[in-house]
């Protein structure tokens, strides 16, 4: 079972707690925070939260049982897995599109976390523990539209994470992971609680949970809610499959698969009832955009006692959920080319971990020097975004549910998934042959007018 990994033996999670641990960091991340909160107020609240948890439910677990099971019966990385799977069929197209998914996701990912780290900064020299004078939201404009700062906080954000893949994910994250995300769990728990007393708390929770039933006309909310999924979920493109392939067989991935996918929910929800109140009661506009959470937050620290204090905190605490997701979007990338192209984990991961910063820097100056270039109206950064997370994540992950349902026998995929010949190991399959891959397309046809 000892799959070689180049010329080093390969790697294993030192516990079941430890597999845990990464798949939840791997979830665990920014999507949670920054983009659940910029997705959920672009796309007008409440509906679009349904629409999320309905794609969660029926397309997002069944498809991480899929990547669990696809890894840890195969032992390779995602190309790898569908070729020992499925010696010369196609299906290891998806392969394919998930490493592609990893260096587009990854590029933009970088930006972002940049952004978190250069906020992290400016809470420990103390620029950021009272309002600068042209406003926290002037303040944000100025940083991520200068030509070369975003930049910098980009370079060295992947940098970590560079570092973080050179030690080995196992070493590198089991053990933050452990300490570090029960504590941002407190800390956003806490800080919801405080932005409900802000007075923006019954507007806050209704935009959340109250739907406006229109909505639900609009195809272009499904897509958005299919492609949150996906991304918080850490789906689609294998980053699940890499990890699982790092498993051995005595762990249970059902369980595994509903802790991270309620976990990382949990976190959406809360980072939601968090930001929202807050949103409401300092007039900030819900659709601002991708920069909601970070000029929403300083206005939340800003009203605390010592809230430079919480502020520091925070941004540490997210910068870390940031780095534990970054390695696992990185792994993915450099498990292929180590196993692909025999070469060693340290050249890989410099080398590809490069390359990848290079790609992000188009989607940084979009927002500043380049801002004059659009793709259907959108910056870089979020076509990007768009790109990876609406279409190519929802493509992978369809590729994944017909491979599990259809390329494979039905009684191997549940003998292997841990399911066994239950009912629920059939519905399993039932939602992967059918229901996932139907609403999948009949979201994708929706958003292009088609139905
Ligand atoms: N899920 C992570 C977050 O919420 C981001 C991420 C990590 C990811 N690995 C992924 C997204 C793989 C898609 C695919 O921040």
């Amino acid at each position: 079972m000892n799959n070689q990994l180049g010329n080093q033996p390969r790697e294993q999670w030192g516990s079941r707690l430890g597999f845990i641990l990464a798949a939840m960091g791997s979830a665990v991340g920014l999507g949670n925070i920054w983009r659940f909160s910029y997705v959920t107020g672009e796309n007008g609240g409440a509906a679009f939260l349904i629409i999320y948890f309905l794609c969660i439910i029926l397309i997002g677990i069944p498809i991480l049982m899929a990547e669990f099971t696809i890894g840890r019966r195969a032992q390779s990385d995602v190309v790898g897995s569908f070729q020992t799977l499925a010696p010369r069929k196609p299906w290891v197209i998806g392969g394919f599109i998930g490493v592609a998914s990893a260096f587009i996701i990854l590029s933009f990912y970088g930006v972002i976390a940049g952004w978190t780290l250069f906020y992290f900064t400016n809470y420990l020299t103390g620029t950021l523990w009272s309002a600068p004078s042209e406003g926290y939201g002037a303040y944000f404009d100025t940083f991520i539209t200068h030509p070369t700062y975003p930049i910098i906080w980009q370079f060295i954000f992947m940098g970590l994470t560079i570092a973080v893949v050179l030690i080995g994910v196992k070493n590198g994250i089991e053990k933050t992971n452990k300490i570090l995300m029960p504590i941002l769990a407190v800390l956003l728990i806490v800080l919801a609680g405080y932005s409900l007393t802000l007075g923006g708390a019954k507007e806050g929770l209704l935009f959340l949970f109250s739907p406006d039933w229109s909505a639900f006309k609009n195809p272009e909310v499904y897509l958005a809610g299919l492609g949150q999924a996906f991304f918080s979920l850490s789906l689609g493109m294998g980053a699940l499959i890499t990890y699982g392939s790092y498993l051995s067989k005595e762990e249970k991935l059902p369980g595994a698969a509903y802790s991270v996918a309620s976990l990382d929910t949990l976190f959406a929800v809360i980072a939601g009832i968090m930001i929202f109140p807050a949103v409401f009661a300092f007039g900030i506009e819900p659709g601002y955009g991708a920069g909601l959470a970070f000029v929403t937050l300083p206005d939340i620290f800003d009203s605390i006692a010592l809230g430079g204090l919480v502020g520091l905190a925070f941004f540490f605490l997210l910068v870390a959920a940031g780095l534990s997701s970054a390695v696992s979007l990185l792994e993915v990338a450099v498990a292929y080319f180590i196993r692909r192209f025999s070469w060693s984990r340290r050249f890989a991961t410099i080398v590809i971990g490069s390359i990848i910063f290079l790609l992000g820097i188009p989607s940084s100056l979009g927002l500043g020097a380049w801002s004059h270039i659009t793709i259907f109206n959108k910056s870089i950064l979020d076509s990007m975004d768009f790109l990876a997370s609406n279409i190519f994540l929802p493509i992978g992950g369809l590729i994944i549910a017909l491979f599990v349902g259809w390329g494979w026998n039905k009684s191997e995929a549940m003998k292997e998934s841990d399911f066994g010949d239950t009912f629920i190991g059939h519905l399993w399959i039932f939602i992967l042959r059918f229901i996932a891959p139907i609403a999948i397309v009949l979201i994708f046809l929706s958003a292009i007018g088609l139905f």
